[in-house]
Parts: C-alpha cells; structure tokens; sequence
C-alpha cells in the first residue's frame, strides 16, 4: 500500500507509539483488503464498548491502549455501554459490573473519545456530509450513514474506529469506492408500510435474502427518519448489508438506478413481514416493554408521553435513547410525562447490551426486529408490537 512521507514517520514513532500501532494496525488492514492507499476521515463512531462484550481483557487492552498516550484528531463518538452511567443501580445492574463499565468509559475518554454512549450519533451532532469518508462501527449506524446521509464508510471494529479516530486515516476499499455502491439486488416492495415496525420488519426480510448484495428498494413511500433508522438496523442484523438505497429516498439512488438492469428482482409482500412478525411474537407472561432500538429519537420519546400522559404504567415500561436526546426531552416536559406515569427513561445503554441475564430479564416486548433478534439470540422470550399497541398494553 502506498504511504505517503508523513505516514512514513508516523509509523517509524515520530508522533508517538499510540499513533504509530493505530496506524500498523489501519495499513494491514488495507493490505488485506487490497486497498492502494490511506485516506482522511472526518469522523469516528466507536463500537465495542458494553462492559459485557468487552470484559477483563478488553478492558485492560483499552486502558494499555490510553496509556500510549494518543488522543482522537477527529470526532469520536461512542456507541451504548452496559448501563445508565448515574441510574445503573436502579436498573438493578451488578456493582461488579458497573466498576468494570465505569473503567470503560474513562479508558475511552482518555483516548479522547466523547462518551456519547449511542447507536444515533447523528441525532446528536456527529452528522456526516454527504460524499465523505468516515470510520464507523454499530452495524445500525453504518447503514444510516452510508445509505440515508451518503458518506462512507465500511463495516468497522471497535479497534479499527479507534485507530482512525486516532490517525484520522482509513484505508480505501470496499464502500468507499463508487464501484462498490452499486445495487446488488432490487428488492420491489409490494407490502404496506404504516408503521417504523413494517419497515423493521421490510428490513428483516430482505437482510435474510440480499446477504451482502446492496439492496435497491421500490416502492418505500415517504418513510420517517424513525422508520430509516429501524429499517437499516434490521438489515445489518439478518443479513451483512451496510448501504442500501431507496427510490426516491436515499441520495445516491438516481446515480446508481442505470444498474439496475443487471440486478436480480426480488418481491416482498405483506406475507412476508407477517411470517417475520409471527417469529418473534411468543406467549408471554410479564415482559419488559423495550422502546428505543436503535435508540429513540425525541420525536418517539414524545409519541411514548403523549400516550403514557396522566395514566398508570402497571407493568416495566422502559425507554432508551441518547443523553443529548434525554435532555431536549426533559425540556419538552417528556421525560416528566413517562416516569410520572411509572416508566423510565434510561440513557446510554440498550436492552442489547445490558447484562439482562444478571438483571434477572426472561421476556422482552418491544417494536424492533435488531431488539428482538438479539434478545432472542440470549435465550429471552419476545413479543413485538407497534410503539402505540406495546405501550397501550402496559396501560391496562
Ligand atoms: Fe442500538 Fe442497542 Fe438497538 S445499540 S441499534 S439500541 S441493539
């Protein structure tokens, strides 16, 4: 791979060995995947980061990699952690636990990174342009980014988005490259989309039938920004796909329709969200109702309010989104309406990535497919619902 003079010194250790072992481990990468040079990045967005999946050796491997002594040069935000960083104890997570995840966070502070603990960074100011190049983990984020705003950025690891928050380098392959954006399958939609759960559902489906392919949707409507964030969740979980492009929705899909004539068509109809829906719907005794995967936007923080305002939630309402969201929600008077009516509103975490099993969880209702796959993957029972039926069903 070709390196410039200046990323010569970087890794001869001119500029630290923080900077010189982030930039070895970017350079191999490239070389791996045939990538003929470094390219700057303006924006970082790290995974990796629940006490949970990170555990004793991936925490000392965060601290060994902060006490090197380099800091992020560009903007670096970080994906949910295990817990509510000030409500853990209330969520009945393990003080162990809570040690192991406060650790985290100050190991990835430390490497200069904003401890954003969010899978909707760009809710909360890290807004890539269109056309620029990123280094992105949080397979639900990296579809957002590539597809609805049209940056860039390839399927990265904790330790790769690190490394280019460190460098403000990425090696250029894959989605970076306009031949790499092309559809790969044009997926016609004949199904009636009405709620972000059908588009979660849409997602789910055609993930399993598109694995790696780009999928170029028809037939989408006018999704929301809720309905867009859900639908790509859904498609990095059940298949591998990190950009898709929308008709008439997403910015790259006039540029790239010509291609089409190539591609295979695949039709999903309204059966198919329904055999979707069915798989994830068991019978359920007491569940924790889940909204906010991937976490909610203030726009569904006040859809839950207006719906929970000045009634009863009989049974565990919980709602997750992002610090910068949670405070704009307490202003509009939201967060008040949700935990005056017996909910909660947590920030930083997810049902994901909580230690549920410790936290005693066995059932799981929730209104999105990402959720219910992985909570299905820990063995817990699911129930899916609209936002609207699942909260409604708490009231009773
Ligand atoms: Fe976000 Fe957790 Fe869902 S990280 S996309 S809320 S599984």
């Amino acid at each position: 791979m070709y390196l410039t003079r200046e990323e010569e010194r970087i890794i001869a250790g001119q500029y630290g060995a923080g900077m010189a072992k982030s930039l070895e481990l970017l350079v191999a990468l490239g070389e791996v995947f045939g990538a003929e040079k470094l390219v700057p990045v303006e924006s970082a967005h790290v995974s990796g980061v629940s006490y949970k999946n990170l555990g004793d050796a991936g925490l000392e491997w965060l601290e060994d990699q902060a006490k090197l002594g380099a800091k992020a040069k560009v903007r670096a935000t970080l994906n949910p952690a295990g817990m509510d960083m000030t409500r853990w104890r209330e969520m009945n997570v393990p003080e162990k636990f809570a040690e192991g995840q406060l650790r985290v966070i100050r190991a990835f502070e430390a490497l200069g990174i904003e401890p954003t603990c969010t899978c909707t960074p760009y809710l909360v100011g890290n807004v890539p342009r269109l056309g620029s190049q990123i280094a992105w983990a949080e397979s639900s984020a990296i579809c957002y980014s590539n597809s609805v705003l049209g940056a860039r950025t390839n399927r990265e690891s904790g330790p790769t988005t690190i490394a280019s928050a460190i460098t403000g380098l990425t090696p250029l392959y894959e989605y970076r490259l306009d031949e790499n954006r092309l559809p790969g399958r044009l997926i016609e939609v004949e199904a009636k989309l009405r709620d972000p759960i059908d588009y979660s559902a849409l997602g789910y489906v055609t993930g399993k039938l598109v694995g790696t392919n780009v999928p170029y949707f028809r037939g989408l409507g006018n999704p929301s920004l809720e309905s867009l964030k859900t639908m790509g969740a859904a498609l990095a979980t059940s298949g591998s796909v990190a950009l898709w492009h929308g008709e008439g929705v997403t910015p790259e899909a006039e540029k790239v329709k010509p291609h089409l004539r190539e591609v295979e068509k695949i039709t999903v109809e309204e059966k198919n969200l329904e055999e979707a829906r069915e798989k994830f719907t068991c019978e359920v005794a007491d569940p924790i109702t889940c909204i906010g995967c991937p976490h909610c936007s203030l726009h569904e923080v006040g859809e839950v309010a207006k719906l929970v305002e000045g009634k009863h939630v009989g049974k565990k309402l919980w709602v997750f989104t992002s610090r910068g969201v949670h405070a704009e929600a307490r202003r509009k008077g939201y967060v008040g309406q949700i935990e005056d009516a017996g909910g909660k509103v947590y920030v930083d975490t997810c049902m994901v990535v909580a230690p549920l099993k410790e936290m005693g969880w066995k059932e799981v209702a929730l209104n999105s497919f990402k959720g219910a796959q992985y909570s299905a993957n820990m063995g817990l029972k699911t129930r899916m619902g609209t936002a609207r039926e699942l909260v409604e069903e708490v009231l009773k």
